[in-house]
């Protein structure tokens, strides 16, 4: 499975891919971060798509176009805010996970774009969230075909640093098996 997932480092807004996911807000209206650089890039006709779809539940996503930008979808959806791990974030992180995945797989996609989804302003530990990220899309890709290539890219280096971490755990795991 390690061969279909890619780490790299940069702005997810630029990348050519069937999607990529944002990491946005209950109320898809737009927001900072990721959410704010991914609605700038794609220009007004993202908003005026996401105001039609009344909101997205955290842990849940939906897809729309992706307008201006080089990608041909954005999948939404709204990770936890980190409240000290009692409150099933975890779990809610693992579902944006796979319900973007499901998206992509559902809509014919071949290639999907992860940021660090709610490790800015929703304060999600970074180490735990790259496992949750990196566990739960090995385990789609062992199971369904689709998507073909899923891309993690971090704006930090220290996030870079923590996810190539994370997947050496798992490359680790995988030879032992
Ligand atoms: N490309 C890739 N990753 C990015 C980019 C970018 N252009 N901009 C920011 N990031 C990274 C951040 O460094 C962080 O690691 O995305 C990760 C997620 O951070 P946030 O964007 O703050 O998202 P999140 O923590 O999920 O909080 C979501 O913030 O922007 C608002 O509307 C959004 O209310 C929602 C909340």
């Amino acid at each position: 499975m390690l061969e279909k997932m890619t780490l790299m480092r940069g702005d997810i807004t630029r990348l050519s891919v069937d999607a990529i996911v944002n990491a946005a807000n209950n109320s898809l209206l737009g927001g900072g971060g990721v959410d704010g650089a991914i609605h700038r890039a794609a220009g007004p006709e993202l908003l005026k798509e996401c105001r039609l779809l009344g909101g997205c539940r955290t842990g849940e996503a939906c897809i729309t176009g992706g307008y201006l930008l080089p990608a041909k979808h954005v999948i939404h959806t709204v990770g936890p805010v980190w409240h000290g791990g009692g409150y099933h974030e975890e779990d809610l992180l693992a579902g944006c996970y796979e319900n973007s995945l499901k998206l992509a797989r559902d809509n014919g996609l071949r290639s999907i774009a992860f940021p660090a989804i709610s490790t800015g302003a929703y304060g999600f530990p970074i180490k735990k969230a790259s496992q949750v990220a990196v566990q739960t899309v090995a385990r789609f890709l062992q199971q369904n075909a689709l998507p073909e290539k899923v891309f993690f890219v971090c704006f930090s280096e220290r996030d870079t640093l923590v996810y190539q971490e994370t997947l050496d755990e798992l490359a680790g795991m995988e030879n032992e098996t």
